[in-house]
C-alpha cells in the first residue's frame, strides 16, 4: 500500500492518433472500472466511519482528480501499489470534512466537480473548485441554484462557471427538487449535500437517470425511498444524518467504455468478443438495447449482482446493422454513447433518428456538433438540429480519411478511432490524451483485440 495516497496528475501533451482498417476483433477482456461508481465510492467512502475497501476502481485521470480532493478534504486514500489490489479510503463520517488548503482542481471531469460541490455545500468549509480549460467552460449553475436554496453560497463566473468558491453551510435545510433536465450529476449533488441536512430531502426526476449513487448510499447504510408519483415521476428521499460505514465495494467494468471495443466488433465481420463483468444497470444500458434493435448479434451472459449492481459478460459477434429510430426517453440511459451509436449508424443500412440530444451539446465538449462535423468530414451525410442528429448510413464502408478535432473530449477521440478501423482510409484525431480521463490503456486493448491504432 503506497503511503503516498494518490499518484500526482500530469498534464498530458497532444497526443495525435491515427486508426487504419482493423482486423476481425476477437478475444475476452475486461475493459477498466465503472467511473461514475469509481467517483461515488471514494466520495461516500470518504464520509463514511472506519475503512472502505475499493476493488476495480478505475485509475483514469477523472477519477484520480476526485481521490486527490478527497484527500484534500481530511479523508485518507490509500493506492495500492499493485493494480489488482483494492484501494483504501479511511472516512471523516458525515460532517467531518476538513477544509481544503488550497484550490480543488477537477481537472476534466463533471462529476468529480458537481458531486462534491454538493457535498461541500451542506459542510461549514469554503473551498475553491477550477477544472482543465473544458470544464471550466460547462454549466453550474444546474447545481449550484439548488443548493442555494439549500443554504449554501457560491461565488463564480457568468453562468455559474468554474472556477467557482463554494460557501458551505452550517445549517443546511432539506429540500424537494424537481430536475428541470435529466441528469444523475444534479440528482447526486442534491442527495450528497442532503447526508449533512436534517430530514428528509426528496429530488423528483421525470426521467429515470442512472441510480448509482441511491445504490451505493444504500449500500452503505443510508436510508432511501423512492416512490412513483401520479404523473410517472420518480420521486428520491434521502433521510438525512446516516451513520454511513466504511463498506466493501466491487467497480463493475464501465458499460461506457465497453461500448468503444463492442461497437469495433460489431462493425467487423467475423469479430467474436467478449467483454466480462460489464455493468448493466437497466438505466446505462441503452446503447445496448439500441444495437440489438438495430441486428447486432448481442447477448448478457452469466448475469449476476456484484455490490448491489447488475453485471454480465457482454458477448458480441460482427453483425450487419440497419437504422433505426431511438427515442427522446433513452436518451439518460446512454447520454455518454451517442457519439459511438453516430458511428454504428454510419456503417448502418438506412438512416439512424437521435431525437432528444440537447444534454450532448453541454459534455466535455458540444458533442452533437463534434460528431455532425466529424462524420461530415468523414464522408458520411448527416443531418444535425438543436436537439437531434440524424445519420444516413449507406451499410458500406464510410470513406474515412478525416483529420477530427477532439475538443479535449475522450469519447469524442475514441468514437472517431473505432470509425477509423471500418473506414476506406484511415482516420486521424488530433489529440488522444485526453482517452485517459475515462479508458486508460484504450490504445493497447484495442490493438491487443485487433484494431490497428498508432
Ligand atoms: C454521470 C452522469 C451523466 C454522464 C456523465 C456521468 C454521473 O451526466 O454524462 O458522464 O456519473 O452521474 P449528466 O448527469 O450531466 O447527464
Amino acid at each position: 500500500m503506497s503511503s503516498i495516497s494518490v499518484p500526482s496528475i500530469s498534464v498530458s501533451s497532444p497526443r495525435s492518433l491515427s486508426a487504419s482498417a482493423s482486423g476481425v476483433l476477437t478475444g475476452t477482456v475486461r475493459v477498466p472500472g465503472d467511473k461514475s461508481i469509481s467517483h461515488r465510492a471514494l466520495m461516500i467512502g470518504a464520509l463514511a466511519v472506519g475503512e472502505t475497501e475499493i476493488s476495480g476502481l478505475l485509475e483514469g485521470d477523472d477519477v484520480r482528480h476526485t481521490a486527490a480532493a478527497m484527500e484534500a478534504l481530511g479523508a485518507t486514500v490509500l493506492r495500492p501499489e499493485n493494480a489488482s489490489q483494492p484501494w483504501r479510503v479511511r472516512g471523516v463520517g458525515i460532517g467531518g470534512l476538513a477544509e481544503p488548503a488550497s484550490v480543488l482542481d477537477m481537472g476534466n471531469s463533471g462529476t468529480a466537480a458537481r458531486l462534491l460541490i454538493g457535498v461541500i455545500a451542506s459542510h461549514p468549509i469554503t473551498a475553491v473548485f477550477t477544472g482543465d480549460a473544458s470544464l471550466n467552460k460547462r454549466p453550474m449553475a444546474r447545481v449550484t441554484q439548488p443548493l442555494e436554496r439549500m443554504g449554501a453560497t457560491f461565488a463564480g463566473r457568468k453562468g455559474g462557471r468554474l472556477p467557482l468558491s463554494v460557501i458551505g453551510t452550517d445549517h443546511p435545510v432539506p429540500i424537494e427538487y424537481r430536475l428541470p433536465v435529466a441528469s444523475a450529476q444534479v440528482k447526486s449533488a442534491i442527495l450528497l449535500a442532503g447526508l449533512n441536512t436534517p430530514g428528509v430531502t426528496t429530488v423528483i426526476e421525470t426521467h429515470p437517470t442512472r441510480d448509482h449513487s441511491e445504490l451505493m448510499l444504500c449500500h452503505f447504510g443510508a436510508s432511501i425511498v423512492t416512490t412513483t408519483l401520479a404523473d410517472g415521476a420518480l420521486a428520491v428521499s434521502l433521510t438525512g444524518q446516516p451513520e454511513l460505514t466504511g463498506r466493501r465495494v466491487l467497480v463493475p467494468a464501465d458499460p461506457s467504455s465497453a461500448a468503444f471495443p463492442a461497437v469495433a466488433a460489431v462493425l467487423r465481420q467475423g469479430s467474436d468478443l467478449t467483454l466480462t463483468a460489464v455493468g448493466i444497470n437497466p438505466r446505462r444500458t441503452g446503447l445496448y438495447v439500441t444495437l440489438k434493435e438495430m441486428g447486432a448479434d448481442l447477448a448478457f451472459e452469466n448475469i449476476r449482482t456484484e455490490a448491489g449492481e447488475p453485471v454480465a459478460d457482454l458477448r458480441i459477434k460482427g453483425s450487419a446493422l440497419k437504422g433505426v429510430d431511438v427515442p427522446a426517453e433513452r436518451a439518460p440511459s446512454m447520454i455518454d454513447e451517442y457519439p459511438i451509436l453516430a458511428i454504428a449508424a454510419a456503417c448502418a443500412t438506412g438512416t439512424t433518428r437521435m431525437f432528444g440530444l440537447a444534454e450532448l451539446r453541454v459534455k466535455e465538449s458540444d458533442r452533437l456538433a463534434m460528431v455532425a462535423d466529424g462524420l461530415a468530414l468523414c464522408g458520411v451525410p448527416v443531418e444535425a438540429g438543436p436537439e437531434h442528429l440524424f445519420v444516413h448510413g449507406t451499410g458500406k464502408a464510410p470513406k474515412g480519411g478525416g483529420f477530427i478535432t477532439t475538443a479535449m473530449d475522450h469519447r469524442i477521440a475514441m468514437s472517431f478511432l473505432v470509425l477509423g478501423g471500418v473506414s476506406e482510409d484511415p482516420v486521424t484525431v488530433d489529440d488522444g490524451s485526453f482517452i485517459d480521463t475515462s479508458f486508460p490503456g484504450f490504445v493497447a486493448l484495442m490493438n491487443r483485440l485487433g484494431a490497428h491504432i498508432r
